[in-house]
């Protein structure tokens, strides 16, 4: 898949996505803990596969296992093997109701796979036994799960251009090209294409916009170091890495003019669940008088939670911050190396203990704006909520 803009003035090379499909209709993903040294894809043909490679960050961002997961019903659904299996429209409505309620289990806090499982229940709800056949309900299924993957990629480019406009309107006054800083991964491999925080870094760049893009490593997982630095050095985007503990120096030191972040999920008040490390982000942006941007389609917006304290945070394995997995230099293989002292994060005494939550919650009150497809959703200077119904 190619991630172009439809105006941009500078043409983009080719960029992996984390999903593609075969004239076959065959769905591979590429296996993101072996990236950026090692590109290999995997096929998925059930939602247990599916739940396999979520679960374990085969592959990960939140509209990407939205549409894996979609995707891969949508696969087992086109198999006769499986359908002639049916014998009853009930028996079909069962079946998909259960694989969606099983793929939704798969990683909680972000709401894209939960919205597009929603979006499968709500039709199936819709359905009657006496008036829709199983064949009928199989494709209607199929072409849901198809769009959730399909609408991700143009969405992404109109947050592109609205998120890099509002940013140019706020701080290029003065400058034409702008310093911003990024956490974790939000690109092509996070999502069907271009990306959302990562959208607006691209626009940027082909608007002629874009003086650097800093962007954080991102431990345990290393989304940054790993990943975002894959899809900035393949689109040759100017950028420098930066670790997780140099934001504020890299805030004292650079003139920044915006930090930009995607989200996993936006509540009703503005506040955003997004990787760990978004929040000290925020914190130090503001104390440096910096705007702070949240780019999320709609998918990633949930009213039905009022604050960020009703989130449910992910914890991932101790394991995932106690080694760490690169190339050996020296051999040429890959290899995982383990960088505290035997037992952390494995033993059972108080000294052994890891804390790795997969997440964190940045209030509205640190956060400049919400941008969607939709629009731009500012915060007001004297309010400590952004209202994002409005972008809905
Ligand atoms: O744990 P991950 O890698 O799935 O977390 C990803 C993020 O936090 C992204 O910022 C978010 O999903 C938005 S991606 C477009």
């Amino acid at each position: 898949m190619v991630a172009q803009a439809p105006s941009g003035k500078k043409p983009l090379p080719d960029m992996m996505t984390s999903i593609r499909i075969d004239k076959s209709g065959q769905v591979e993903i590429v296996d993101q803990l072996l990236l950026p040294h090692s590109v290999v894809w995997i096929p998925i043909s059930t939602p247990e596969e599916a739940f396999e490679a979520i679960k374990s960050m085969k592959i990960r961002g939140a509209p990407a296992i939205a549409s894996l997961a979609a995707l891969s019903l949508k696969s087992s659904l086109s198999s006769t093997s499986l359908t002639d299996n049916f014998s009853s429209t009930a028996d079909a409505v069962k079946w998909v109701k259960e694989k969606c309620d099983y793929l939704q289990s798969s990683r909680p806090t972000a709401v894209n796979l939960s919205e597009a499982m929603n979006r499968i229940r709500q039709y199936l709800n819709t359905t009657s036994t006496e008036k829709d056949t199983k064949e009928s309900v199989i494709d209607k299924v199929r072409e849901i799960c198809q769009d959730v993957h399909e609408e991700d990629l143009e969405r992404n480019m109109r947050m592109g251009k609205l998120g890099a406009d509002w940013l140019f309107a706020k701080r290029g006054g003065k400058k034409d090209k702008l310093k911003v800083v990024t956490v974790c991964n939000t690109g092509s491999l996070a999502t069907s294409g271009y990306g959302t925080a990562i959208g607006v870094i691209t626009a940027l760049y082909e608007h002629d916009q874009l003086d650097t893009a800093y962007y954080a490593q991102t431990t345990p997982y290393h989304q940054g170091s790993r990943l975002t630095s894959l899809e900035l050095t393949t689109l040759q985007i100017p950028s420098c890495m930066i670790c997780d503990t140099m934001l504020g120096s890299l805030f004292q030191h650079e003139d920044i003019d915006g930090v930009i972040v995607g989200a996993d999920r936006v509540v009703k008040n503005g506040d955003t669940a997004n990787k760990i490390g978004t929040y000290q982000a925020a914190v130090l942006a503001q104390r440096h008088n910096i705007p702070f941007m949240v780019i999320a389609p709609v998918t990633t917006i949930d009213l039905s939670l009022e604050t960020g304290k009703e989130i449910h945070i992910e914890q991932r394995p101790s394991i995932e911050a106690t080694q760490v997995r690169g190339l050996n230099t020296g051999t040429g293989k890959l290899s995982v190396v383990r960088i505290t002292p035997e037992g952390v994060g494995e033993g059972d005494k108080p000294w052994q203990r890891v804390y790795n939550p997969s997440f964190d919650v940045t209030p509205a009150e640190l956060i400049s704006c919400v941008v969607t497809e939709k629009g731009v959703a500012e915060r007001k200077d004297d309010e400590k909520s952004i209202d994002v119904s409005s972008i809905c």
